[in-house]
């Protein structure tokens, strides 16, 4: 039974509880992992964990993805606007993926309209703060058992 999900954070996410509160909730990015954590142990998932604030890096560990997890939650932060080198990173890793946002991205600025993970992703979870995590765990797991 496949039950092993990636979860893959980006650039300015790990400085979570210095960013406006009212749109981010206020909680720290350690915090939030809890949150994720938890979510994955009520499921019955396992959760490996990562955020960096290189590109590169995030695109290496996509390549990887394939040999330790089943499934992707990703949220590359800004990146997701424009970052198109991540969008071809997530095809090669060739396995199901889940967007997610804590704000509602599509409500804010114009350019926050533009994702790169538009049409590689099997679904979108925005502006749902840490809850939206749960609902791309439980998105994962449906594709896992379907
Ligand atoms: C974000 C939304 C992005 O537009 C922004 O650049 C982020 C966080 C979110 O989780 O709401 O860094 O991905």
């Amino acid at each position: 039974m496949k039950n092993r999900v990636a979860v893959l954070h980006g650039v300015n996410l790990g400085a979570l509880d210095r960013r406006p509160a009212e749109i981010y909730g206020g909680l720290t990015f350690a915090r939030l992992e809890r949150r994720i954590e938890t979510y994955a142990r009520e499921l019955g998932l396992e959760t490996r964990l990562f955020q960096t604030d290189f590109e590169g890096e995030y695109v290496q560990e996509l390549h990887k993805a394939a040999d330790f997890s089943d499934g992707l939650i990703l949220n590359p932060g800004a990146w997701t606007h424009y970052a198109w080198a991540i969008r071809d990173a997530v095809e090669i890793a060739g396995l199901p993926a889940v967007e997610v946002h804590l704000s509602d991205v599509d409500a804010r600025e114009a350019f926050r309209r533009v994702s790169v993970l538009d049409g590689v992703c099997i679904a979108r979870v925005t502006g749902k703060g840490a809850d939206g995590y749960r609902d791309a765990l439980e998105h994962l797991k449906e594709a896992f058992t379907a």
